[in-house]
């Protein structure tokens, strides 16, 4: 478990964190996200115990991470921005060698646990150098893992990995889930709605909204958007009908077709599609567009708040 409690943290005069609290439960995945500087990695090294804060409190798996710092830090498992990287160890070694560190009984054993864990057991024997990005992360997380902790917290660990590892990292953290209590920052929206339970969300070091990534979509946009496209209907007419299709709050071209955006708590869909139908045309594509984490700190925060970054 984790519990974050009214935290905050200045550098100096800045304010990097500002009355933080949220929770996250075990077997649970909770996505901090924000953009950068919003605080995750100032969080999470809190939460780590590489850094304390300068008001309010943080406890992981019940233990303070001030006060009972020892017991804290045994709990977490902790995959850093940057993990430290040796070139020259085999990747079995290297992460053989982290648990030495942690002081586990079987090093060796728990290296190769960790390494099933995280899908690199057949590259045991490399050298850490001949590992792709995406595998280096796996690296990383495996070290986070080989002392079995029961909380685990990963900044940013899709950041840099080509996207078909980054599906096998997203899947990786997913499956930590399930038997341990997971805090992962991010800035992309999608990925924390395919792996997050729960995500909060921060900005200017403040939460600026948390709940369940389908809760956060309804309440933070007023409607949804989608891109439309049409056959056997002109242009500037096609736009026309989509204006004023029951449901629609504004429509524009966008290239390959219309990004329409619908007004809030109505499926605009079937009346486009009947509307179309009606003046002889085809909608060939209706697709909803994902939110950015831009969408959603626009409609959040407003325009003025991303300045500045
Ligand atoms: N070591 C530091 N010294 C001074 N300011 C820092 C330091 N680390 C972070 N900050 C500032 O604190 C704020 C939060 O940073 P950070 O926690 O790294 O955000 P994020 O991980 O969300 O990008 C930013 O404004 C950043 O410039
Ligand atoms: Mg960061």
């Amino acid at each position: 478990m984790i519990e974050v409690e009214n935290l905050s943290r200045a550098y100096g005069n800045a304010t990097a964190l500002d009355g933080v609290s949220f929770r996250a439960e075990p077997g649970e995945v909770v996505g901090l996200l924000g953009p950068n500087g919003a605080g995750k990695t100032t969080t999470m090294r809190i939460l780590t115990g590489f850094m304390p804060p300068s008001g309010g409190r943080a406890r992981v798996a019940g233990h303070d991470v001030v006060r009972d710092s020892m017991a804290a830090r045994a709990s977490v498992g902790y995959l850093p921005e940057r993990t430290p990287i040796y070139p020259d160890m085999t990747v079995e070694g290297c992460v053989t060698f982290w648990a030495e560190l942690r002081g586990v009984k079987r090093p060796r054993d728990a290296a190769r646990e960790a390494l099933a864990a995280v899908d690199l057991s057949d590259r045991r024997q490399s050298l850490v150098r001949n590992l792709s990005k995406g595998m280096r992360q796996r690296l990383g997380l495996a070290q986070a893992l080989v002392h079995n902790p029961p909380v685990v917290i990963l900044d940013e660990p899709t950041i840099g990995i080509d996207p078909a590892q980054v599906i096998e990292v997203r899947q990786t953290v997913k499956d930590l889930g399930k038997g341990h209590t997971v805090l992962f920052s991010t800035h992309i929206l999608t990925e924390a709605e395919q792996v997050c339970d729960r995500v909060v969300i921060l900005n200017q070091g403040k939460v600026a909204a948390h709940g369940t990534p389908e809760q956060l979509r309804k309440k933070l946009f007023g409607g949804d958007r989608l891109h439309v496209q049409i056959n056997g209907i002109k242009g500037d007419a096609a736009l026309k009908l989509l204006r004023e299709a029951t449901g629609v709050a504004a429509a524009e071209a966008d290239g390959t077709g219309f990004l329409v955006r619908a007004k809030p708590g109505v499926d605009p869909r079937t009346h486009i599609a009947g509307a179309v139908q009606r003046a002889g045309g085809l909608v060939v594509e209706m697709r909803p567009i994902d939110l950015t984490l831009e969408d959603i700190f626009l409609n959040l925060v407003g325009a003025d708040s991303k300045g500045g970054g």
